[in-house]
């Protein structure tokens, strides 16, 4: 079993500079982000932004209908990139930004204890936690616990779900770039399809070959919860699975684990 994958996407200036020269290649992704977003209902006008960053594929317009976001991330370049990105955005709205250094993960209570109102989005960071924490069972189990440490409190997430290498050559005609997901009692369930047949699906839309990472996420959506799967070409011959998904403070949360950590495109 693979612990750990050496290719960290967490964050800082690597980050910031593959962003920047990525962003067309990651334009129909930013996209769908922008349109399931637009589709999400957040209770507050308040949101706590967990690593936000410098919100390279996040969507102005939604942003905007916030009056105050208080953006959380580890990565000191994160404010000034963000402003950089959407302060004209936010000026425009009247929308006040905060900015607070910190481990949105390690200090979620505190943060929940000083926004007490406010809705919750974990930008694209959650499927990063196993890159910091570096011990998969120790990610997973923490992973876990974020819709239970999230009781009655709104939130969403988009977060990687899997990811691995791909191949352009193997990429259908015309792949298939979304897919609406449910989480069940038996697990994820895609297009009709769950475990091995529904990552081989998922794969093909891609050009997906040999072994592919599980990011240990499939577990962070309460059951019941509905998402929107979303390809990232992140390189040339690389491509990630991210999963969006937003969870109402009423939704019930249930403690179940139901993946396989990592699988292979051609099994
Ligand atoms: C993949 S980037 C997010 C990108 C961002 N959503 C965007 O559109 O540019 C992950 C971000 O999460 C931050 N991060 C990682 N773990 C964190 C944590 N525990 N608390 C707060 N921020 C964290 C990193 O510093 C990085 O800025």
């Amino acid at each position: 079993m693979r612990q750990r994958d050496k290719r960290d996407t967490t964050g800082g200036l690597r980050w910031h500079w593959r962003a920047f020269l990525q962003r067309r290649r990651w334009a129909a992704t930013s996209a769908a982000i922008a349109d399931w977003l637009a589709t999400t209902r957040p209770a507050s006008t308040q949101l706590l932004l967990i690593g936000g960053s410098a919100g390279w594929m996040m969507c102005s317009r939604w942003l905007q209908r916030f009056s105050e976001i208080v953006l959380v991330d580890i990565d000191p370049w994160a404010p000034n990139l963000f402003r950089f990105n959407h302060g004209r955005a936010l000026h425009a709205s009247g929308t006040r930004l905060q900015c607070v250094e910190t481990d949105g993960l390690q200090e979620l209570e505190v943060l929940l204890a000083r926004y007490p109102q406010a809705s919750l989005f974990f930008d694209n960071v959650l499927g990063q936690h196993l890159y910091r924490v570096r011990d998969i069972e120790q990610a997973e189990a923490e992973l876990d616990q974020v819709a239970a440490r999230l009781a009655g409190r709104d939130w969403g997430s988009v977060h990687d779900l899997f990811s691995g290498p791909v191949d352009a050559l193997r990429v259908p005609v015309h792949p298939v770039l979304g897919f609406d997901a449910q989480r069940d009692a038996q697990g994820l369930l895609v297009d009709g399809l769950r475990g091995t047949t529904m990552h081989k699906r998922l794969l093909a839309q891609v050009g997906g070959v040999n072994e592919w990472m599980d990011h240990v996420t499939s577990g962070v959506f309460p059951v019941g919860v509905r998402s929107r799967l979303i390809a990232w070409p992140f390189l040339p011959n690389y491509a990630h699975w991210l999963q969006a998904g937003w969870v109402a403070a009423s939704v019930p949360v249930a403690h179940q684990r139901d993946h396989e950590r990592h699988f292979e495109a051609t099994s």
